[in-house]
C-alpha cells in the first residue's frame, strides 16, 4: 500500500497566513498541520509516501520533513502547478503508484484514530470514510439504505440526502489511475474524488466505514483554532 499526501492548492481563504507559507505547515498548537496526516498513514502502516506540494513554499517542506528518515518513512515529492481536483493526485502519483494499491489523505484533514485495521483489511476497490455532521452542504455527502448500505455520492449537494461528509481519507486499487485519467472537470473545473467514488460505487465497490472520532478540515480560521485547542487539551491532559 502507498500513500499520497495532497498539499497543494493556494488556500486563499486562510491569507494574510498563507502568504508567507503554506497551509499545510501552519502551526495545530505544537507541531506542523501536515504531521497529523504523516502520522495518520503511519499508524496505518504506510511508510512509502508521496506528498504533492504547490511550487510556492516547496522548499518549506523539504527543510522541514527532508527524506522522512526521521518519521521512520520514505517521502518523495511531485509538484502540482494548479490545484486542478483531488483526483488529479493519482494522475500525478502513477509511477509512484506503480501497480499497487493506493491510500490518500488530505494534507489538512486531522484525524486522532488508528486507522489501521480497516487499511490493512483492504481488499480491492475503494473505501472511503464518513462521519456525522452539521454542515455536509460542505463536503461530499454519502445516502445509506435501511441496511447502511452506500447508495448514492455527492459533491456538495445543495439539498444533501444525509449528514454523512466523506472525509478526505481514501483508500483504492490500483485502476484508480486509470479512472481519474478518464474523469471530465466539474462545474467548479476540478476533476473530483466523489467522481471516482460514483464509479466504484456503481459497480458496487465501494466500501464506507462510518467512524465517530475527531475530524476537521482545517482550511478555516475557525477549524484551525479549534483543532488547535483539541491538541491543545490532548498534550496537557498525556502530562
Ligand atoms: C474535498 C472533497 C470532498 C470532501 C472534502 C473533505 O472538498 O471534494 O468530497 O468531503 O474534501 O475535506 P474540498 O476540500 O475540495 O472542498
Amino acid at each position: 500500500m502507498k500513500g499520497i499526501i495532497l498539499a497543494g492548492g493556494r488556500a486563499t481563504r486562510l491569507r494574510p497566513l498563507t502568504s508567507i507559507t503554506s497551509k499545510q505547515l501552519l502551526p495545530v498548537y505544537n507541531k506542523p498541520m501536515i504531521y497529523y496526516p504523516i502520522e495518520t498513514l503511519i499508524k496505518a502502516g504506510i511508510t512509502e509516501i508521496l506528498i504533492i506540494i504547490a511550487p510556492d513554499y516547496s522548499g518549506h517542506f523539504l527543510n522541514l520533513l527532508g527524506d522522512g528518515h526521521e518519521f521512520g518513512a520514505h517521502f518523495s515529492y511531485a509538484v502540482q502547478k494548479e490545484p486542478k481536483g483531488l483526483a488529479d493526485a493519482f494522475i500525478i502519483g502513477e509511477d509512484f503508484i506503480d501497480n499497487d494499491d493506493v491510500t490518500m489523505i488530505l494534507g489538512d484533514n486531522i484525524f486522532d484514530q488508528d486507522f489501521s485495521d480497516e487499511i490493512k483489511g483492504f481488499k480491492g476497490g475503494a473505501m472511503v470514510f464518513a462521519k456525522q455532521v452539521s454542515d455536509p452542504e460542505r463536503f461530499g455527502v454519502v445516502e445509506f439504505d435501511k441496511d447502511k448500505k452506500a447508495i448514492s455520492i455527492e459533491e456538495k449537494p445543495e439539498k444533501p440526502k444525509s449528514n454523512y461528509a466523506v472525509v478526505g481519507l481514501y483508500t483504492y486499487d490500483n485502476r484508480v489511475v486509470e479512472y481519474a485519467k478518464n474523469l471530465a472537470p466539474s462545474p467548479r473545473g476540478e476533476i473530483e474524488i466523489t467522481d471516482i467514488n460514483k464509479i466504484y460505487l456503481k459497480n458496487g465497490e465501494m466500501k464506507v466505514n462510518i467512524f465517530d472520532t475527531l475530524w476537521e478540515d482545517a482550511g478555516t480560521f475557525d477549524s484551525l483554532l479549534r483543532v488547535g485547542n483539541i491538541m491543545a487539551e490532548k498534550e496537557k491532559s498525556k502530562q
